[in-house]
């Protein structure tokens, strides 16, 4: 069954989603901890991570800050062995590429990575934007590798001009009916053909975030490879929806897409009914 990870490193949202008996596991990045230092200055960290670990049984999964293969392992190690006792639960997240500007060296990440599956500490491969990355990912041996759904929903959505909110669902046939409607009737079929191949609404052939974890699972599929994939930065229901149908290993979520997936207007309208409509003769068997 898919698993769920909360997306968060918010202590109370972990405990609250937890206690609802759906969470399988946490993540955390620099960004996720940052908010919930924001809600909670002069926090200790050493003691909040502990907290988060002992919160679940599932893995909990706490980034490197480094961008140098060396300084990523030495960071892993440290995590690793500080956190790890605490609930034997500690997962490495280490980007798969850590080039931040033009020139930079791309692959510290994926020597990282690799170096730390021979030292035995679990790896989440982090920021996977292709399905490329996620093969070298698993070609090293992570222990997970996490497509980023939505950010690669808002690199098409801001390519194609399209205003969005961050949790709006990206459908990529919308684009492609846009761009239909832009072919002129009179167009051959090798224009047609040359106009597609030089279209804009893929990233190197993948339509959507949603498009991105099934070719991941595809090809994770094709070679049995045992790295899990998790679904990241999911931003609604609906793409927790579509990565479940496709028999994506773990989704992670954050606290509300988790809300969402759990509710209906027409559930709720459905429960004022039914209170509703108790009759005596029924509340007294509850009596
Ligand atoms: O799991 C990755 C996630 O935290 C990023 O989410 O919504 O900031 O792209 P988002």
């Amino acid at each position: 069954c898919m698993q769920i990870f909360i997306d968060t490193a918010d202590l109370n949202e972990i405990r609250e989603a937890y206690s609802w008996g759906i969470v399988d596991g946490v993540t955390t990045n620099p960004s996720l901890i940052k908010k919930a230092v924001d809600r909670r200055p002069g926090l200790s960290m050493r003691d909040y991570i502990r907290d988060i670990c002992r919160s679940v049984e599932g893995p909990v999964s706490l980034e490197v800050k480094g961008v140098s293969t060396e300084q990523m392992v030495q960071e892993a190690e440290m995590l690793y062995e500080r956190f790890n006792p605490v609930n034997g639960n500690v997962v490495v997240k280490v980007p798969v590429c850590t080039a931040m500007e033009d020139g930079q060296p791309l692959f510290e990440g994926i020597r990282a990575i690799k170096t730390l599956e021979g030292r035995g500490i679990p790896t989440n491969a982090t920021l996977v934007m292709t399905a490329e990355q996620a093969l070298m990912a698993a070609k090293a041996g992570a222990t997970y590798a996490s497509p980023f759904l939505g950010r690669v929903d808002d690199y098409l959505r801001t390519k194609l001009d399209i205003a969005f909110d961050k949790s709006d669902y990206y459908d990529p046939l919308c684009a492609r009916h846009l761009e239909e409607q832009t072919w002129e009737e009179e167009a051959s079929g090798a224009e047609l053909y040359d106009r597609l191949m030089r279209s804009d609404i893929s990233d190197n052939g993948i339509y959507s975030g949603v498009d991105l974890v099934d070719s991941i699972v595809t090809i994770y599929d094709a070679y049995g490879f045992d790295t899990q994939v998790i679904a990241a930065s999911v931003r609604n229901a609906r793409q927790a929806r579509e990565v479940a149908e496709m028999g994506v290993d773990i989704a992670t979520l954050p606290y509300h897409v988790i809300e969402d997936m759990l509710t209906h207007p027409k559930t709720l309208e459905g429960m004022q009914l039914f209170t509703r409509d108790v009759v005596p003769e029924y509340e007294e068997l509850f009596e």
